[in-house]
């Protein structure tokens, strides 16, 4: 029989996939075929039942701890995902946090925490991921729809972050483009995680500025990013990519 499998052969390495949007593109892409490796932080047990649903379902995954504050780390993580599956084809940039407080008591601590994860991880493990990829690689930022829009106080550092990536990830295309190599970085509005639960009031006040009046499902962007990563996407580089239920229209 014909496999099918838009992923099959292909290696991934999520950054930040033990829960939440990088636990469902880790699912996602190991379904279209992919290995999956996949780090987390602080969530071992998260990570492994990650991992464990893969493999129940026939694929391949491997959790990795490593912090996306500490380069060394993220490199090694990288190295040792390439190597255990013996290529890397898709990177996605998702670990990420959320500090949200007013500037003028915003901590020192959690703005060089926020640009550490949300920010220079990303250009680090890019930077590693484009020494083992080939023609056809991917890589993927987690960005967010508040790179356009911020409509409530106390998020301008998470803002700032998720904008960085949109330039960032536009040099990376110009970089990599004649390697063969696309980057892209979707930009979620509100999704219902550990980070942005759909059942607070804050999320009732969001669910107002949002054409579809609801929040995102993890698997609605798992499925954008599965099509980003595959064959069939090749034609879209330096993009930013909004997935937000029309948060920003
Ligand atoms: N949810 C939303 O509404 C929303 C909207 C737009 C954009 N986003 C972005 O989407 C991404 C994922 O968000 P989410 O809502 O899924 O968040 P989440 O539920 O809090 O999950 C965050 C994931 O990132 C990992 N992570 C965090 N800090 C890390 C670190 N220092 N090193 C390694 N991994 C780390 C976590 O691993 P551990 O379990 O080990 O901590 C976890 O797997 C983030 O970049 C976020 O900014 C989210």
């Amino acid at each position: 029989m014909t496999n099918t499998l838009t992923l099959q052969d292909k290696v991934a390495f999520i950054q930040g996939g033990s829960r939440g949007i990088g636990a469902a593109v880790a699912k996602r892409l190991a379904r279209e075929g992919a290995a999956v490796a996949l780090t987390y932080s602080q969530s071992p047990d998260a990570a492994q039942a990650v991992v464990q649903s893969i493999e129940a379902a026939g694929g391949r995954a491997l959790a990795i701890k490593a912090d996306s504050a500490d380069a060394d780390a993220i490199r090694g993580a990288i190295r040792q995902a390439a190597e255990a599956f013996g290529r890397l084809d898709i990177l996605v940039n998702n670990a990420g946090v959320l500090a949200i407080a007013p500037i003028e008591e915003f901590a020192l601590e959690d703005l060089d925490r926020t640009l550490a994860i949300n920010v220079r991880s990303v250009v680090i493990a890019s930077q590693e991921a484009a020494l083992h990829m080939g023609n056809g690689g991917r890589i993927i930022q987690i960005g967010s729809t508040n790179a356009d829009r911020m409509p409530f106080a106390g998020g301008a550092v998470y803002a700032m972050s998720k904008s960085a990536l949109v330039g960032l990830t536009k040099g990376l295309a110009r970089d990599l483009g004649p390697r063969g190599i696309t980057v892209n970085n979707v930009q979620p509005g509100p999704v219902d995680t550990d980070m942005n639960p759909a059942n607070s009031d804050f999320a009732e006040s969001l669910k107002q500025l949002m054409a579809v009046g609801r929040y995102g499902q993890v698997e609605e962007i798992a499925s954008f990013v599965a099509y980003l990563s595959g064959p069939e996407a090749g034609y879209i580089t330096g993009a930013n990519l909004l997935i937000d239920g029309g948060f920003s229209a």
